[in-house]
């Protein structure tokens, strides 16, 4: 059944065609069923992986407070949406470093799409305001990372306790002055907090931005 399945996903595909079977209630107080086009654009636009506005606010005001000679490294891109905060926000040009291997998003697209998007979205800051985009493991950016100590560093990937020690870990052993993340508050990933209140607790929080 699933090798029949495969099959004619691929023929459709193949012709421009796709499948789609939308979940039930999954879009707020639209009753009728949406059209695959507004689906998509409903989990594009609607989706809660990224910063909130409070979130937003307090990463932009510790980013102003940093010494901008320093680089700022984020990990965990997904769309950019807080690469952009973090670039409203930073002088031009202070370096970014936005690390992400594109292994999860909301929208279930492959990862070298998800990248593409990203990239496009992104082609202004990288462009103009000194930001690089690295596609690789966050693992593997921490084993070669070989530049100043970050002035900031926010982490934003994998919520597991053991990968939030050892991103937090990893900021300390190269003396990021600011170390933030996000998702403190996420009753689903409680991995976050545990690792936080490990190493000290927050000293500041917003929603679930946390500040160590
Ligand atoms: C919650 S999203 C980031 C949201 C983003 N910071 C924002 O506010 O718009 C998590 C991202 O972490 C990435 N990620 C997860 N594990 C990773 C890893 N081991 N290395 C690099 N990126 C990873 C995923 O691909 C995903 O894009």
């Amino acid at each position: 059944m699933n090798a029949l399945k495969r099959r004619i996903r691929q023929v459709l595909q193949h012709a421009g065609y796709e499948l789609y079977r939308q979940p039930a209630g999954a879009y707020g107080d639209v009753r009728r069923r949406l059209t695959y086009t507004e689906a998509q654009c409903y989990n594009a636009l609607a989706n809660r992986a990224q910063l909130s506005i409070s979130e937003g606010r307090l990463l932009g005001d510790l980013v102003r407070s940093t010494d901008t000679t320093r680089p700022i490294i984020e990990i965990g891109t997904l769309f950019g949406f807080s690469t952009i905060v973090i670039s409203l926000f930073k002088q031009r040009q202070q370096p970014l470093i936005t690390v992400d291997n594109y292994c999860w998003n909301p929208l279930g697209i492959s990862p070298d799409v998800h990248y593409e998007i990203t990239k496009n979205r992104l082609a202004e800051v990288v462009a103009k305001h000194n930001a690089r985009l690295l596609r690789m493991d966050k693992n593997d950016f921490y084993r070669t990372y070989d530049g100043p100590p970050p002035a900031l560093f926010f982490c934003d990937a994998d919520h597991s306790y053991e990968a939030t020690k050892r991103d937090i870990m990893w900021a300390q052993s190269v003396g990021a002055s600011i170390i933030c993340g996000d998702d403190y508050d996420l009753a689903s990933e409680p991995g976050v907090r545990r690792a936080v209140d490990e190493l000290g607790g927050p000293r500041q929080l917003a929603d679930g931005l946390f500040v160590l």
